[in-house]
């Protein structure tokens, strides 16, 4: 039995040519992805609208990707200049014969609701399916997931004409199967196996008793704001809340977070907030669609955040896909919110000209769910955060190297080979992953906490040496033949950094409280750490930290506490174990603030 489920309990430059010129196929999946069915029966309206996305390609892209290596290298003497806001915006939009192709062939198309991102480096528009089967040469259809009932109306092929595939990175969601029943990455003690989260929580419904602030014992159960500083060698760091320093937490599929929440846990987990008004900022960029939703995710996201940054200001984002444009867009069952509407989010924050300078996100798909060309482009608008100085974080999920069962552990590009199942967007090479630890003297690796090798990234620059390095070293000597056959040896390998897993109680509906486990601890927990790392560098008149990695890699691993205990397994497969620096059980290791304060001011 493996820790997560002990968990358990508790837009032609010319219209002729368009027309004629050939079609060459985007993309398109072997296979309807396992878990989907065709519902053969169901006949969809030629008329319905279908939101797409397309992304235009980006020219520039390798020239913002030369400028982040340098502007994040501590040893770099462009250390920290991050990009503007209109530099990014430049270095987005795309070339003029580009914009010229993409917009004629959607207005000849009559695309509606056409709506530019700010950078014009992708359009979302309202075309009728019997449009979009024309321009794509695809069919559209409805299909079901079979756990969830949900219905969702995609194509397993589609192509773009000949003169348009230079210019179109994308269009999303086309051939995108995501999970719907993936939400946060968050374990709580009111998950049943097959009840929804919140269902029953009796036991929690009052406010848990705090703990005894100055006996450390009692952090071996339940881990709250003195543990965290205990743990990662904060002492009694106290932030500036008028720098210009923001933790934003980023919220997705319908979930919310509330302030009053926030406020409850405030009052009883950090006194110091006590007579403050401290709140967080909410900004719906998208939704929430069902008002009535109660988030475990959000709030206990929010809650870990702030919990050693308090005064810190922070701003929650909730981002939901396919805003409803035409009101019988639903009508088939389609639900909002599963598309992670990535692109939305980033598109919001790159417009801004004071971004938070770390954003936290507890979400994730395993990453042969999400279609190459769009994770490609979502990862690029990471990228882009990164070059504005915002640490971007993501949790490496709670599956450890996949799922528990070999049988489920199965590669969709129509061989059906074994694989490990490695989440995206943990699996991109500009954010920074975390996973979790489990136990708290010592802390170890968490057999359960999300680990892997991207099959769709390259090992970046960054972690060269040390990936290669364990992949040739002891630790990895004795791995099984199958298991070698199981991941991209050449891959980016996650996670960065690992962080306490909790438990921690948060409240997660007004006045009622639950406790919460996993990376969705982990990765708000080490964002609390990061703002402190950005006010320590403001306060000194540098920037902020920006993108993480090369840093952490870097002079920064000095700063990090090795975990030498402990593996990471999953697909019923021998995994990997921990081992002196970096390996895909506990990453580099896990914060010593006040070694990483020393060292970020080099
Ligand atoms: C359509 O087929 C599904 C199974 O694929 C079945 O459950 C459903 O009842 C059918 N609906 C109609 C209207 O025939
Ligand atoms: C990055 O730094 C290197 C070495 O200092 C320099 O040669 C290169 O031109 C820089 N790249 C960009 C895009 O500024
Ligand atoms: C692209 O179009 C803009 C606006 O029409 C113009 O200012 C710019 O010079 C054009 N760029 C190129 C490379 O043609
Ligand atoms: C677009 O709309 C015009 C005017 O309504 C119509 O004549 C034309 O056939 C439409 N084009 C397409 C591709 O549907
Ligand atoms: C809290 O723990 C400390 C150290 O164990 C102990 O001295 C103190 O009495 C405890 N306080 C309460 C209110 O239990
Ligand atoms: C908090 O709000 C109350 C009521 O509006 C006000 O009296 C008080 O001065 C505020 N406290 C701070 C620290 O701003
Ligand atoms: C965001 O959505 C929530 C839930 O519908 C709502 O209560 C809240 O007022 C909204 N916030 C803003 C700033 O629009
Ligand atoms: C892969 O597995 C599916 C489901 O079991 C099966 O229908 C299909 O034939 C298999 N494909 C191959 C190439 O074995
Ligand atoms: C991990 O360590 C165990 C115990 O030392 C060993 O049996 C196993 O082969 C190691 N795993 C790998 C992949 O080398
Ligand atoms: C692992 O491999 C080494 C040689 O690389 C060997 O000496 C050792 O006995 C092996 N350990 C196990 C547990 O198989």
């Amino acid at each position: 039995m493996t820790r997560t489920s002990l968990w358990c309990l508790l837009a032609g430059f010319l219209v002729s040519t368009s027309a004629l010129s050939p079609s060459l196929v985007k993309h398109s999946l072997p296979d309807i992805p396992s878990g989907w069915a065709e519902l053969q029966n169901a006949s969809l309206d030629p008329g319905r609208g279908l939101n797409l996305r397309f992304g235009l390609a980006q020219h520039r892209f390798s020239q913002l990707e030369a400028l982040l290596q340098n502007i994040s290298d501590p040893s770099h003497p462009n250390y920290g200049q991050h990009l503007s806001k209109e530099k990014v915006h430049a270095l987005s939009t795309p070339a003029n014969d580009t914009l010229e192709a993409v917009e004629r062939w959607l207005t000849i198309h009559n695309a509606s609701s056409v709506k530019w991102s700010s950078s014009q480096d992708s359009v979302s528009a309202v075309l009728p399916v019997s449009a979009a089967e024309d321009m794509l040469s695809a069919r559209f259809s409805i299909f079901e997931h079979a756990k969830s009932g949900h219905r969702i109306v995609r194509t397993l092929s589609y192509s773009l004409p000949a003169d348009l595939l230079p210019h179109i990175d994308f269009v999303h969601p086309t051939t995108a199967f995501f999970d719907p029943l993936r939400h946060g990455m968050g374990r709580f003690v009111s998950d049943g196996d097959s009840q929804p989260a919140h269902a029953s929580v009796s036991h929690l419904e009052k406010r848990p008793v705090v703990l005894n602030q100055s006996d450390f014992t009692s952090c071996v159960s339940v881990v709250d704001p003195p543990c965290v500083r205990k743990l990662f060698n904060i002492g009694n760091y106290t932030p500036d809340a008028t720098l210009n320093n923001r933790i934003g937490v980023a919220g997705y599929l319908d979930i919310w977070a509330r302030p009053d929440s926030l406020a409850l846990y405030l009052a009883d987990y950090v006194p110091e907030s006590i007579g403050s008004n401290y709140t967080m900022d909410v900004v719906n960029i998208t939704g929430p669609f069902q008002t009535s939703t109660v988030s475990d995710e959000g709030n206990l996201d929010t809650q870990m955040a702030i919990q050693v940054a308090f005064p810190i200001p922070m701003t929650y984002y909730t981002t939901n896909s396919v805003p409803p444009y035409i009101p019988d867009e639903n009508q088939d069952g389609e639900v909002p919110g599963v598309n992670e509407p990535y692109l939305d989010f980033i598109d919001h924050i790159l417009g801004l000209d004071n971004p938070p300078t770390v954003i936290t996100t507890s979400y994730g798909d395993d990453e042969q769910t999400v279609p190459l060309d769009y994770a490609n482009a979502v990862c690029q608008g990471f990228a882009k955060l990164g070059a504005r100085g915002i640490t971007v974080l993501f949790s490496s999920g709670d599956q450890g190297l996949g799922t528990g069962e070999l049988s489920a552990c199965i590669a969709n590009t129509g061989n059906n080979a074994t694989t490990f199942l490695p989440v995206f967007p943990a699996s991109c090479p500009y954010v920074t992953t975390v996973g979790e630890t489990i136990g708290l003297s010592p802390q170890t690796a968490g057999l359960g906490s999300g680990a892997g090798f991207s099959y769709y990234f390259d090992r970046p620059w960054y972690q060269d040496a040390a990936v290669s390095d364990y992949l040739a070293g002891p630790a990895n000597n004795n791995e099984t033949t199958l298991q070698a056959s199981m991941y991209n040896h050449n891959g980016r390998a996650y996670p960065d950094i690992v962080c306490t897993g909790g438990g921690a109680f948060f409240d997660f509906f007004f006045n009622r409280w639950d406790l919460g486990g996993g990376t969705s601890v982990a990765v708000p927990t080490t964002a609390s750490m990061v703002a402190l790392l950005n006010d320590w560098r403001l306060r000194n008149g540098k920037p902020t930290m920006g993108f993480l990695n090369p840093f952490l890699y870097g002079v920064g691993s000095k700063g990090l506490v090795d975990i030498m205990e402990g593996l990471v397994d999953g697909c019923e497969q021998p995994g990997f174990n921990a081992t002196s620096g970096w390996d895909p059980a506990s990453g580099l290791g896990f914060f010593d603030f006040e070694k990483l304060k020393s060292l970020a001011l080099l």
